[in-house]
């Protein structure tokens, strides 16, 4: 049996909107469990990210809790809550927040050195072993703003896993991205994920879905479906597609 690693029950998230409480979640009951590549679907503005948000502590929930490790992060005090985030998630965007006056190499250190997780020597030799594999082993020296966008997510990825969080986030990771570079950081998700790291990521994009074990559909506050897939790679991308696509029409997406 799958072991979960959150757990949201009744987890809800309204916002004051001219003088009415807009209620953006509604009670999502929800496992994420671990070694799957989860993925959450659902049209623009029906609160994926207020969702990945409320799930990772980096935004209160109004109601409801999200159990991780035995501790209700939504009860979780700043300071706990910033140990938490820095600690056991990883969290990548579709703008990649890089320091533009450091190095990838750089950023993806600094990362390690103050998580304190692993000795200096550790986080180099974590942070070699993954630029060889991520490809980008031969820029490492380049700025961000002398690399494509594609470079500057995997280098982002890189400092996002480098202290092997138990759950990396991810909110639209290919969305400034064209197709070569989307498709080279879906390439190396799933390549991660392969390995075992367990991965969180909302989009709305059909090729970013299908690299998913498991996707579900937020709509009106609520996930109203669910599609469980054999671990991408093991079926033809095609019929693949095919079956993510009627999932989606069945939810009128
Ligand atoms: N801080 C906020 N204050 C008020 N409304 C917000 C806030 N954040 C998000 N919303 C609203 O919540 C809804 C869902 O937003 P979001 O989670 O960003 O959707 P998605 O990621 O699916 O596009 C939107 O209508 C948005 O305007
Ligand atoms: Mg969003």
């Amino acid at each position: 049996m799958k072991k979960s690693i959150l757990t949201a029950k009744s987890l809800s998230k309204s916002f004051a909107h001219n003088g009415e409480q807009v209620h953006i979640l509604s009670g999502v009951d929800l496992d994420i469990y671990e070694g799957d590549f989860t993925v959450i679907m659902g049209a623009s503005g029906s609160g994926k990210s207020t969702m990945l948000y409320a799930l990772s502590g980096m935004d209160k929930a109004t109601a409801g809790s999200v159990m991780y490790d035995d501790q209700n992060i939504v009860l979780m005090g700043e300071k706990e809550l910033a140990k938490l985030r820095y600690s056991d998630f990883g969290f990548i965007f579709q703008q990649m927040h890089l320091v533009s006056n450091l190095s990838l190499y750089e950023n993806v250190v600094v990362s390690g050195y103050l998580n304190k997780k692993n000795s200096p020597a550790e986080v180099r030799e974590r942070a070699d072993k993954l630029f060889k594999r991520i490809g980008i082993d031969h820029i490492k020296t380049h700025l961000p703003s002398q690399v494509s966008g594609g470079e500057q997510q995997r280098c982002a990825i890189a400092r996002a896993v480098i202290n092997q969080p138990k759950l990396l986030f991810a909110d639209e990771p290919t969305g400034a991205l064209n197709r070569k570079n989307t498709t080279e950081v879906l390439d190396l998700l799933t390549d991660l994920n392969k390995n075992g790291q367990s991965i969180l990521m909302v989009t709305h994009d059909i090729r970013a879905a299908v690299r998913a074990s498991r996707l579900l559909y937020l709509s009106d506050g609520n996930i109203i479906g669910e599609l469980n897939l054999s671990p991408y790679g093991q079926t033809e991308e095609k019929s693949r597609e095919a079956q993510v696509n009627a999932w989606l029409n069945s939810l009128e997406w």
